[in-house]
């Protein structure tokens, strides 16, 4: 067994949309562990996706009131993965101890499902440095599942200079390609930049042509950020990325928009847009190589413009960060 990643391992990863689980159990991945997650009176549970009777997977069980029943003997795990019932000992003989399952640290909030397979750095998860603005329409993305490591997914993210080329006659125009001088700024662990100017021929699907102004922020190794404001305008779009390293090969995409115009428009205009967009970009991240983001700064070449990118490997390799990366 490979020992998990020291720091995504206390972190929240986010593994499903709330309104997704429901009656029955899910088996989601979270850096290389396999998990169970399910639903009870109050609240959601993840457990070690693994019964200790026979190492039948749990999800492929049901969930009875507030338990989860195994699949293949009826062994009953409550929340906290304590074995309550084993239907083949004879009434009134006592559980062995050992026969548990791993508790997983799990929370919902922002209508996200959150899972820790480590001790948690903080109480509850976050989105962002600043969280959802009440303030705005927000509309969740995805969830997108990607062939790909996390932080392949998360450097595309925050890669300006490929809006031109991968998203053309949507988020930039190839005669617009050139990327003004900015700087990364640090503060707290977190990455910033100033702000960049792009062309954007459609900027958010509604089909207007705008000059944008870009911020990307980079909150912890696999949740980032950026903003858009609209030149001359008071218009500002947040866009979330929220990536679930599977395993070391695949991720799922989570995003939240939030916008403080246009409120009133349908979320279909915006999520389709955003599925376009997650579509040309899995071309190229799925057929990167090598698949493993590089943290040696001499392995690839780089632009001023990489600048993000380069202070993102930085960061990675000074935090530890090794899952997903080379
Ligand atoms: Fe789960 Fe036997 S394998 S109850
Ligand atoms: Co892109």
């Amino acid at each position: 067994m490979t020992a998990l990643d020291p720091v995504l391992k206390d972190l929240w990863h986010p593994v499903m949309m709330s309104a997704a689980l429901t009656g029955a159990p899910a088996a989601i991945e979270v850096l290389g562990e396999k998990v169970v997650l399910f639903r009870s009176s109050d609240g959601v549970h993840a457990l070690k996706d693994l019964c200790i009777h026979r190492g039948v997977p749990l999800s492929l069980g049901k969930v009875r009131g507030d338990e989860i029943v195994c699949a293949y003997h009826g062994w009953t795990y409550n929340g906290c993965g304590t074995c309550t019932r084993i239907p083949s000992l004879p009434q009134g003989t006592a559980i062995p101890s050992k026969a548990r399952a791993v508790a997983y640290a799990c929370k919902e909030t922002y209508g996200i499902i959150w899972v820790c397979v480590g001790n948690p750095v903080t109480e509850m998860p976050e989105i962002g440095l600043r969280g959802p603005n009440p303030d705005f329409a927000q509309v969740y993305m995805g969830p997108y599942e990607i062939s790909a490591a996390a932080p392949r997914v998360v450097e595309n993210f925050l890669d300006v200079s490929h809006l031109m080329y991968v998203h053309e006659g949507m988020l930039g125009d190839s005669e617009y390609s050139e990327i003004n001088d900015y700087r990364v700024h640090e503060a707290d662990g977190a990455l910033r930049t100033d702000i960049i100017e792009v062309y954007q021929p459609d900027p958010d699907g509604r089909g207007v042509g705008v000059q944008s102004l870009y911020t990307y922020e980079v909150y912890h190794p696999v949740s980032v950020s950026l903003s858009k404001q609209i030149a001359g305008s008071d218009d500002i779009f947040h866009l979330y990325l929220l990536v679930l390293p599977k395993n070391e090969t695949s991720s799922v995409a989570f995003m939240l928009m939030e916008r403080n115009y246009a409120k009133d428009e349908p979320d279909e205009i915006f999520i389709s847009f955003q599925d376009i967009l997650l579509e040309q970009d899995r071309l190229i991240v799925e057929n990167q190589k090598p698949e493993l983001l590089p943290l040696d700064l001499q392995a690839e070449l780089h632009l001023k413009c990489d600048r993000l990118a380069i202070a993102y490997r930085k960061m990675l390799k000074e935090s530890g960060v090794t899952f997903g990366t080379a």
